[in-house]
């Protein structure tokens, strides 16, 4: 059976991954710096393998008798201080070396979908850094490409939960974000499908508009709407780098772009949005 190593296992969608895997009965190692972080997940201890993925020397011998990576690795809100070169880059990069090293047959790896179209920005310079070491490594490769995550997508829900959101330009830009179990599916999958670059999104395709109407539902509350102006969030994206630090302001200049910006790509999965949200909503009205 193929052995699996799965870096970015404590993440939305890592755990994901991991419960996918899991149901599949697949072999597989999962990679990770904090292992109370999977607790819970149903992982033996030697399911585990606690090692630093910034830190080259940690990581020797990991992919000793692997088949495939799977690379999730990347920050989304860490707050290590580091930057997106440190790790979208480099500690990708250190495991594409071990596996180059251990002549492990594929390395599947999560991008973001049209990060090479926008590597003015400093998370798509590193993402595609990398996938230019993967296409030029001589290995089997597929880079995942995905619109944003129903995790990200909470914030209309927060927003909601306050009573007001907050919308750039005219708030009709489109997303069709995707549930992290359906994502998974197409990660492993990856494991033995030829395709080499996969761009991906939810089923439905929603307007920022239409995905905050859907977040007031959830409350059965009246929908409040401020829209701000595209000159602000220009003027926001010159100001931000004089306060912020290179790596904090790093995801507030990707938020800043995406959200004037169409990112649908190809449907797939069935998991929708109403559902998360609603899911969401009940959780918090129980617990
Ligand atoms: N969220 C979205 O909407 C979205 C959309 C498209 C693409 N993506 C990309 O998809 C990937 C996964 O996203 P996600 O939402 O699942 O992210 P996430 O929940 O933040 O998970 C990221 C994973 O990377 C690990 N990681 C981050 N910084 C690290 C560091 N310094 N050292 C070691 N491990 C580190 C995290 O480990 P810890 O748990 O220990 O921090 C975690 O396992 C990312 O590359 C992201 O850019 C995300």
């Amino acid at each position: 059976m193929k052995k699996i190593l799965l870096a970015g296992s404590t993440g939305y969608l890592g755990k994901y991954i991991v419960e996918e895997l899991l149901v599949r009965k697949m072999d597989f190692k999962a990679i990770v710096r904090n292992p109370q972080k999977l607790k819970g997940l149903g992982l033996t201890s030697s399911q585990i393998i606690e090692a630093q993925v910034t830190d080259r020397t940690s990581l020797s011998g990991c992919c000793d008798g692997i088949d495939t990576i799977i690379s999730t690795v990347g920050i989304t809100r860490q707050k290590d201080g580091l930057t997106y070169m440190d790790v979208d880059y480099q500690a990708n990069k250190n495991l594409l070396d071990e596996a180059i090293k251990s002549g492990v047959r594929k390395f599947v790896y999560i991008s973001v979908l049209h990060s090479e179209r926008l590597t003015h920005l400093k998370i798509c310079q590193a993402k595609e850094r990398f996938v230019r070491e993967l296409q030029d490594a001589g290995l089997e490769y597929c880079i995942i490409r995905p619109s944003g995550f129903f995790s990200d997508i909470k914030e209309f829900y927060e927003m909601a939960k306050k009573g007001r959101a907050y919308l750039f330009g005219d708030g009709n830009k489109k997303v069709n974000p995707i549930h992290g179990a359906d994502l998974a599916k197409i990660c492993v999958d990856a494991i033995f499908q030829e395709e080499k670059d996969v761009e991906v999104g939810g089923p439905d395709v929603f307007s920022h508009r239409e995905i905050t109407e859907i977040a007031f539902e959830a409350f059965q509350k009246k929908i409040k709407i401020t829209y701000i102006p595209n000159w602000i969030r220009l003027l926001m994206l010159r100001i931000a780098p004089v306060f912020l630090s290179n790596a904090s302001f790093g995801p507030v200049e990707f938020f800043l772009n995406v959200m004037a910006m169409d990112m649908d790509a190809e449907k797939y999965g069935n998991r929708t949005l109403e559902a998360y949200f609603q899911k969401l909503r009940k959780k918090e009205t129980f617990s």
